[in-house]
């Protein structure tokens, strides 16, 4: 495929934490970008685009696309060479999985890969999946064949009463890879990315769960400690990159682990402590399994003892060498992307 920066380029949920960072990055190239967003008149939604398009010899237009309306994105996909799809609900409390996550995400990823087949400039799809369509628990990790996660694995595990998030982007993914493999005008890329954080340039609007976690760890919800639950992270400015590369890259193939570090949560606060530690209350231990156990499931009743027998104290190990070796992707450090996730949220009067 050679790069044609004439042709636009479309990015489905546009403006959410991810795909803000990746559009940033198109416009720099400058690409016209095509961002399919919900709602294009919620302009403060997307003023942190227009503030870069500015700045940029890129160009924005948003178009109004909705997951669930089939045909929505006729219009954005329209003389596209490259389509990005990272849109899909990242939510992990909801009232009805099916509805709020399963729909959207593999309902939306049929709609859009459909029109892609409908659309003769499509050449590269890239699908925004996850490591949760690899893994399930921690645990998974430690019985992957050579003891941590490759690309071969699937998440075998989630269903839509354990883990509904996971199940909808392995479900989502599936339906990718799918469509894929029965056409061959173009060729599917997918990252998957491990937990992304890092600073946010939506930080005002941002309703991504990876800022959940920070502001629980920065508001006292820990005080009493953090579980040392087995993790992936990634610094969301190299899963822009990463996009990019799977974008444009003419050794981009198939599935891409994208994940800087395996960690936990106790040492994602233990890396906040010494710059913030003074002024916030963050932990400063680490939570027992054994009373995890105990108080865990009255706490959140997605704490199940199952599942904290299989996160907690669970080391989290993934080869992220295929991005490196195939893409060229470096990954900054732990510190930096920790520092950078908590200093936005203070900056912004997250917390
Ligand atoms: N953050 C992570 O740790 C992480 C890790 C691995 C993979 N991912 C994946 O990365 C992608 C982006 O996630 P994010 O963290 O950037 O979360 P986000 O900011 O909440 O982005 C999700 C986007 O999906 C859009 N969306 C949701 N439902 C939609 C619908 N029915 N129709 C059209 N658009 C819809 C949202 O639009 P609105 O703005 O209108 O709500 C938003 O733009 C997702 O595919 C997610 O699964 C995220």
């Amino acid at each position: 495929m050679t790069i044609d920066k004439s042709k636009p380029v479309m990015v489905t949920g546009a403006n959410g934490y991810v795909a803000s960072w990746l559009v940033k990055r198109l416009l720099e190239e400058g690409f016209t970008v095509h961002a399919a967003v919900r709602n294009p008149a919620k302009t403060e939604k997307h003023a942190h685009l227009d503030a870069v398009a500015e700045k940029t010899s890129g160009n924005i237009k948003y178009f109004a696309a909705d997951l669930l309306t089939e045909g929505s994105y006729a219009e954005a996909i329209e003389g596209c060479q490259v389509v990005f799809h990272t849109a899909s609900p990242f939510i992990l409390e909801v009232k009805d999985p099916q509805k709020d996550l399963i729909d959207p995400a593999v309902k939306g990823t049929a709609n859009v890969l459909n029109q892609a087949n409908k659309t003769p400039s499509v050449e590269r799809v890239v699908v925004t999946s996850s490591c949760a369509a690899i893994y399930c628990d921690a645990i998974d990790t430690v019985n992957a064949p050579g003891g941590q996660l490759t690309e071969e694995v699937w998440n075998t595990t989630a269903s839509i009463d354990y883990q509904p998030y996971s199940y909808s982007k392995t479900l989502a993914e599936k339906k990718a890879w799918e469509i894929a493999n029965a056409q061959n005008q173009w060729q599917l890329v997918t990252i998957n990315p491990s937990f992304v954080m890092g600073p946010a340039l939506n930080a005002g609007t941002t309703t991504s769960e990876s800022y959940t976690l920070l502001k629980q760890m920065g508001d006292g919800t820990f005080k009493s400690g953090a579980p040392k639950m087995g993790v992936g992270v990634v610094d969301v400015r190299d899963v822009a990159e990463a996009h990019f590369q799977a974008g444009f890259n003419q050794n981009a193939q198939g599935r891409y682990i994208t994940s800087a570090h395996n960690t936990n949560f106790f040492d994602m606060a233990q890396a906040m402590v010494p710059k913030y530690g003074d002024k916030y209350p963050l932990p400063k231990k680490a939570l027992p399994k054994w009373l995890l156990m105990l108080v865990g499931p009255i706490v959140n009743k997605a704490f199940t003892r199952s599942f904290i027998k299989k996160n907690v104290n669970v080391e989290w190990k993934a080869d992220n060498s295929k991005i490196k070796r195939e893409l060229g992707v470096q990954f900054r450090s732990f510190q930096e992307t920790i520092e950078d996730s908590f200093q936005t949220m203070i900056d912004n009067g997250m917390i």
